[in-house]
């Protein structure tokens, strides 16, 4: 099939990429020049594990191609997808101007039937007003879908090629075909294609995330209760995820989600909420203990310094807010380097992938470590921030030697008590006894 993805971040360039492995010819289309230059080049403009080979692949095989011109990237394309960022407005809503202004674009050019699809996570009716924008000036037949994306950074081509479930709202028998043929390759493993109204797989792409971010947030809250209860969280975790009506997964308490996604469409569904006059009450509690739990190590750091971190120099590990990747948006790391500095500490730091990301905006209020441990060397203590493999087992022999004071916070419960005490740490973590 000859499809375009229109938009080439994060959504747009792995489902684009991703299609072209599964035999489809894709054209990615982007009104950054500097972006679809590098792409051209065969340079991939974000970081995520297994990318870069299908990348590689379906580029050399003709593929997977790019382009600034919308016009040249639909030619022919029977399936266009809107992959367009949805960035929050003033008021907490996601704001559609890009997508709506491609798809009053659209309607002037398209020459043959497509079905176009909405990838992005957008509020419900957005299908109805796309629709609009583009029958203001279509001269042909064409169908709106709404198919939005699941996959999560750092395993974001995996989630994409074996993805749980693919949710598709149309009411067209045309475009239902077409998706069907087109996710056919994907859910060969019994995991289905859900066809549903429009407004529907809307809502299921929100009420997705929000309810994950309030899974979070829910253990956050029993980790915040065991600290003062004296029980554990871990134990606690495993007590109740083993029960297959909560499920393992999304039960890890730490120092808050970050994202560009959760806390964007946790505040998103509250918006459309109160326009339709619902007081959503426990996604208003989500953001709020959020909020409050991405520094909730900060009293901590400061009682153990006697209520003064003046001169202290705090060694940050993890900038991303998650592992593999390089994203940073709506990182823990950043709030409390904000919340560190502003209580008068200086603040080293080091992440495997973001820390040019970090330069861009944090700039030189911090000091860059170019490895983990050079972080540490003259540090009066380390925070852990975001949960990288390498620092799942670091020599504990050179963190101490490096730390002026054996104590790290750790704001994703990456070590064990009983080792942490062995080794003459002190140890915070989330949930579980200093
Ligand atoms: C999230 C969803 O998981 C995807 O399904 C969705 O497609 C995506 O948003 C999106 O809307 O585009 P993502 O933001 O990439 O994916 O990251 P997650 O892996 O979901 O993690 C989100 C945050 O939750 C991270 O800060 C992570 O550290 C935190 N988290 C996750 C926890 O604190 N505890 C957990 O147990 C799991």
């Amino acid at each position: 099939m000859k499809i375009s993805v229109v938009g080439t971040g994060y959504v747009g360039l792995v489902s684009g990429t991703c299609f072209s492995e599964t035999g489809n010819t894709v054209t990615c289309v982007d009104i950054d020049p500097k972006k679809v230059e590098s792409l051209k080049k065969g340079k991939l403009t974000i970081y995520e594990p297994g990318l870069e080979v299908l990348f590689e692949r379906n580029t050399k095989a003709g593929r997977l191609n790019f382009t600034t011109s919308l016009e040249e990237g639909i030619e022919g394309a029977q399936v266009i997808f809107l992959a367009l960022p949805t960035p929050p407005g003033e008021d907490g809503s996601a704001d559609l101007k890009y997508i709506l202004g491609v798809a009053d674009d659209l309607g002037k050019i398209l020459k043959d039937y497509a079905v176009i699809v909405d990838k992005s996570t957008v509020p419900v009716g957005t299908a109805e007003k796309v629709t609009a924008a583009i029958a203001k000036n279509a001269k042909v037949d064409f169908d709106v879908v709404s198919n939005p994306e699941f996959l999560r950074e750092g395993v974001a081509v995996d989630d994409f090629m074996k993805p749980d479930r693919v949710v598709v709202g149309t009411q067209s028998q045309r475009a239902m075909k077409i998706m069907e043929k087109l996710y056919a390759p994907l859910v060969r493993q019994g995991n289905p294609v859900i066809f549903m109204d429009e407004r529907s797989a809307e809502m299921t792409k929100y009420a997705a995330n929000s309810f994950l971010a309030m899974k979070i947030t829910f253990m956050n809250e029993i980790a915040n209760l065991c600290e003062r209860a004296g029980a554990d969280v871990d134990n606690v975790r495993r007590g109740i995820g083993t029960d297959s009506r909560i499920g393992k997964r999304f039960l890890f308490p730490g120092i808050g989600y970050g994202g560009s996604c959760f806390p964007k469409d946790v505040q998103a569904l509250g918006k459309t909420a109160s326009e339709f006059d619902y007081d959503f009450k426990i996604l208003k509690s989500v953001m709020k203990v959020n909020d409050k739990q991405k520094t909730k190590m900060m009293p901590q750091i400061k009682e153990y310094f006697g209520g003064d971190l003046k001169g202290k120099t705090i060694a940050l590990w993890g900038l991303a807010f998650k592992p593999h990747t390089d994203d940073i948006r709506e990182a823990p790391a950043l709030y409390n380097i904000k919340s560190l500095r502003r209580a008068g500490a200086k603040v080293v730091v080091f992440d495997p992938e973001a820390m040019d990301n970090v330069k861009g905006v944090v700039g030189r209020k911090v000091k860059y470590a170019k490895s983990m441990y050079e972080a540490l060397e003259g540090a009066d203590a380390l925070m852990i921030m975001t949960e990288w493999p390498a620092f799942r087992t670091p020599d504990f022999d050179k963190i101490k030697s490096s730390l002026k004071n054996n104590v790290i916070f750790d704001g994703r419960n990456l070590y064990a008590l009983d080792e942490m005490e062995e080794k003459g740490f002190t140890y915070y973590s989330i949930g579980r006894k200093a």
